[in-house]
């Protein structure tokens, strides 16, 4: 048996898919072969999106406007994609606002309950509705995005690891509860990836304090202590969801993949 990384013939759903790490995800699906089907609540963002990935294969793209957090518009949404191909394969969960920074004991109650439900509660929201449709053949496939922040302490990310933390458990326990199913359940935690939100956040805190963008990002590097001496690009991440759709990951199942250029400090 030849195991390869192609995806013709398989249907993906991708949360959050209009920008960012879900785009660059849902190209690299599309690419390799699969229907892609792009999450998210605004149209316009969802529309180029959609443009965007069809360039990069058969053109099988479509978008469903859909806020994650709402019970009935994800069952329509995941309704709606099976209905368009005939089948479901691969979901991945990416649709999260950016969170706060702050030291965690001083964040509001409001805004860590808020952040765990923006994110954690809506990964479970969807991963629910979501297994008894998934294909259960062998290529079913959910994939967590969750953070860096989960895995290393780092001063002020705290409620980003709060929520991060629990989409790992999250991860393991649905890997456990759907392995007899035949569905393989598993996760990447990002590292400082460049995308949109981070170019704006590196603007503002450039303008506060009078130096450059690139300062700025160059300076989180070091202060952090990423490795590779470099941020991470969308593509990086993409390739890890890959792995992780296609066949080529077919034994691996409730692990979380730090993706993050060598950020972590821990020796195992
Ligand atoms: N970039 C990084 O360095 C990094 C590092 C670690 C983890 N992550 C994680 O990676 C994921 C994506 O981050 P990103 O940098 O790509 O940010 P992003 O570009 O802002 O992507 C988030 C996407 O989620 C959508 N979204 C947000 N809330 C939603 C909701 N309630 N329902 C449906 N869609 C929703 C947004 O579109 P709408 O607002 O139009 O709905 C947006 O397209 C997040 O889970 C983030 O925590 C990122």
């Amino acid at each position: 048996m030849t195991l390869g990384i192609r995806l013709d013939g398989r249907t993906a759903l991708v949360t959050g898919g209009g920008s960012g790490l879900g785009l660059a995800m849902a190209e690299a699906l599309h690419a390799q072969g699969a229907a892609v089907a792009v999450l998210g609540r605004t149209k316009a963002k969802l529309d180029a999106a959609e443009r965007q990935i069809a360039a990069v294969g058969d053109g099988r793209v479509r978008s469903v406007v859909a806020d994650v957090n709402e019970d009935d518009a994800v069952a329509d949404a995941l309704r709606q994609v099976q209905e368009w191909q005939g089948r479901l394969d691969i979901v991945i969960n990416c649709a999260a606002p950016l969170l706060a920074v702050s030291p965690l004991a001083e964040a509001d109650e409001a805004v860590v309950s808020e952040a765990l439900n923006a994110k954690t509660v809506g990964y479970h929201r969807v991963a629910r509705a979501a297994l008894p449709l998934i294909e259960k053949g062998g290529t079913g496939r959910i994939i967590n995005v969750a953070g860096m922040a989960a895995h290393v302490l780092v001063p002020n990310i705290g409620v980003a690891a709060v929520v991060n933390g629990a989409v790992v458990a999250l991860t393991s326990y649905l890997a456990a509860e759907a392995a007899p199913h035949g569905v393989l359940v598993n996760g990447i935690s990002p590292g400082m990836t460049l995308t949109q939100v981070w170019h704006d956040r590196h603007a503002a805190t450039a303008k506060a304090k009078n130096i450059t963008p690139e300062q700025v990002r160059d300076g989180m590097v070091e202060n952090l202590g990423i490795r590779l001496g470099r941020w991470g690009r969308p593509e990086e991440i993409a390739a890890a969801a890959l792995f992780l759709a296609s066949d080529l990951s077919s034994y691996v199942t409730g692990q979380t993949l730090q993706v993050d250029g060598g950020l972590g400090k821990s020796v195992i």
